[in-house]
């Protein structure tokens, strides 16, 4: 490939069209069969929370694994655009007053405060219930078996042993007074790596990879997982609100436990550049097939918001 790192952010801006009109789709106006109606006003604040903004690096993840099996871009993007659905509840709950208690989110007004709270609230229930109605569909994936393995996957990446039970390690964390760097890992693992491993191995999913194809994966999320919120914890120290498109600076006022905190920007920098090299290694076997996942890999720790 002639320039590896130019052909990713190519492709990361085409595969974020792809799935901004995938989303444009699901989030019409128009009910999916079996829905009574679609509320106005709990579709604007889904379409706020969900269309128009983000990176797309979850869709991305999907879409880019699910290629190294053959599958196209157009047919991954379907559950690529469920896991974004996921992501953005995420987001809209991690936002709300009682939890992180932010006005600003992809460079726009937060849900809660383009709408209300209530209205945020339901708007991430009915995201996140959104993805599964997705996952179900015959558009997704043709096999009913690799449906199901889709469900399970999402289903126990985003709850209680995954970004929902990471959630709830974080806000505690606030309430003690030191924080282990292994409690650190184990809550950034649920809260931030659960969803990113959980792109990575779908992608092996819907290829009908086999067992030790999705294990490469699942570990390559992993790592790529652990090295996403390092950055984000690097770049809430270091980077600015207009950048990032949300507030910065929010975890040392918190008092929130985080790597950095633990052990400072320059060893923080150091450890996401050995993750990098970790996760190169763990792609070795796919051989050229898999540099365009390595230039993710490289935008996970040197991305600028
Ligand atoms: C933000 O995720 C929340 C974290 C898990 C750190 P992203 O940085 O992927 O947010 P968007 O989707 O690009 O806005
Ligand atoms: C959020 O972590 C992880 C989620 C599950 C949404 P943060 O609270 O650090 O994310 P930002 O910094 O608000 O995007
Ligand atoms: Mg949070
Ligand atoms: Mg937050
Ligand atoms: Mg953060």
């Amino acid at each position: 490939m002639a320039n590896p790192e130019q052909t990713f952010k190519e492709l990361l801006d085409t595969h974020a069209r792809t799935v901004e009109r995938t989303l444009e789709i699901l989030l019409g106006d128009i009910p999916f069969e079996g829905e009574i109606a679609r509320p106005s006003r709990l579709m604007g604040a889904m379409r706020h929370s969900a269309l128009d903004g983000g990176k797309r690096l979850r869709p991305f993840l999907v879409m880019e694994s699910a290629s190294l099996f053959g599958v196209s871009a157009q047919q991954a993007a379907i559950a690529g655009s469920a896991l974004e659905c996921i992501h953005c509840y995420s987001l809209v709950h991690d936002d709300l007053p009682a939890m992180d208690d932010d006005d600003l989110r992809r460079g726009k007004p937060t849900t809660h405060k383009a709408y209300d709270e209530a209205t945020a609230i339901l708007a991430g229930d009915a995201l996140l219930t959104l993805a599964f109605d997705i996952l179900s569909r015959e558009e997704t994936h043709g096999d009913a078996e690799t449906r199901i393995k889709l469900v399970k996957l999402f289903a126990q990446t985003s709850g209680l042993g995954g970004m929902v039970g990471g959630q709830m390690l974080d806000l505690e964390a606030e309430k003690q007074a030191s924080i282990s760097e292994d409690e650190i890992l184990t809550l950034q693992a649920m809260k931030t790596g659960a969803l990113i491993r959980c792109a990575c191995e779908a992608g092996a999913i819907l290829g009908n990879a086999s067992g030790e194809d999705r294990q490469r994966l699942l570990q390559f999320g992993k790592i790529i997982g652990q090295a996403f919120q390092l950055a984000d914890d690097i770049l809430d120290v270091t980077s600015d609100t207009k950048t990032m498109g949300k507030q910065v600076a929010k975890d040392a006022d918190k008092g929130k436990g985080t790597l950095v905190s633990l052990y400072g920007l320059e060893a923080s920098q150091q450890k996401a550049r050995y993750l990098l090299e970790e996760a190169v290694n763990t792609l070795q076997p796919f051989g050229d097939k898999a540099e365009i996942l390595i230039e993710a890999a490289r935008f996970t720790i040197e991305r600028k918001n």
